[in-house]
């Protein structure tokens, strides 16, 4: 799985590298979590590697994104739109079946390449555009599917209701469609400072933090996440105590399985294995091919 940097400083080493190229990510949060200034980093990120960017708006008009764009510290977005890098697309205020069915694939129909990065900012007036759920299911879906054909997207997702509860339809469904899914979670705790925590859901074909991260929002930075107790330094030392142990199962387990396992277990870092018992799993493959 090539992966490609996501621009959000400190976030590549909670993805095992990065974001998986040409995939889909939803990044969700409440009003306030950082979903537009993410999903502007991830475009800059691409346009300073030489890709190009287009970010669809579907409720904030071209001149209010550029504006925040500014303020943020990030005022070379001037040139790269006069230059042509970077794309917008302003669907605000348009049918979003008909935008979706008709004007995106117009649109990537006449695109040249597919190395580009896409952000749509934010999904969630397609949701809200039919209350058919099947018919949700599929503009998103064809949605996802029209605009990864022109590179790696990204798509943002408002949260309402209680904080950390994604199982509303409006979330459920981009959640299941996309391979990546990130939560921007920010919150009062206990009624002091404002808390955020950055928490990857799921990475399809890659490893990934599942620990809660701590980030900040600074002028010129964007989003900071901090790694906190996740190890930065992938080490191997309880990895190599179970390679050395695994022996035990050659001879009590089909010689077949035996070397299937054996092989993944080069890709093995210890926070792989840090909740497992190794003796435990061990026993376990034994007991399952017993006779
Ligand atoms: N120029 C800035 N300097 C410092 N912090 C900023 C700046 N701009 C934005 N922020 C921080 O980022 C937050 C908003 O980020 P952003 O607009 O990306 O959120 P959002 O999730 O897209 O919100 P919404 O759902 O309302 O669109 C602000 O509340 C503020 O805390
Ligand atoms: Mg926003």
């Amino acid at each position: 799985m090539k992966k490609i940097n996501s621009g959000i400083y400190g976030l590549n080493a909670l993805l095992d590298g990065g974001i998986n190229e040409n995939s889909t990510t939803v990044v969700i949060g409440m009003s306030g979590a950082g979903k537009t200034t993410f999903a502007t980093q991830f475009i800059r990120r691409g346009l300073e590697s030489g890709q190009e960017g287009i970010f669809v708006s579907l409720d904030e008009n071209k001149e209010q994104i550029i504006k925040e764009a500014i303020e943020m510290g990030w005022s070379e977005i001037l040139n790269y739109i006069e230059e042509d890098k970077l794309v917008f697309i302003d669907a605000s205020g348009m049918e979003f079946s008909q935008f979706i069915k008709k004007e995106l694939p117009d649109f990537v129909s006449s695109w040249k390449g597919a190395n580009a990065r896409i952000a749509v900012d934010p999904l969630t007036p397609v949701i809200w555009s039919t209350p058919d759920r099947y018919e949700q299911r599929d503009l998103i879906g064809f949605m996802l599917k029209e605009t990864r054909k022109v590179g790696t997207v990204l798509c943002t997702l408002e949260e309402h209701g209680t904080i950390g509860d994604l199982s509303g339809t409006e979330t459920v469904i981009p959640m299941y469609l996309s391979d990546s899914v990130i939560h921007l979670r920010s919150s009062f705790e206990a009624g002091s400072k404002l808390e955020r925590r950055l928490k990857i859901i799921k990475c399809r074909s890659s490893g990934h933090s599942e620990m809660e991260h701590p980030y900040s929002i600074i002028k010129g930075f964007g989003l900071v996440v901090r790694a906190g107790d996740y190890p930065l330094v992938a080490t191997r030392d309880k990895v190599d105590q179970f390679a050395s142990d695994f022996k035990i199962l050659e001879g009590n387990v089909p010689n077949y399985v035996f070397k299937r396992l054996q092989a993944s277990l080069k890709d093995l870092r210890d926070r792989d294995l840090a909740d497992i018992n190794t003796k435990e799993l061990l026993n376990a493959i034994l007991a399952e091919y017993e006779e």
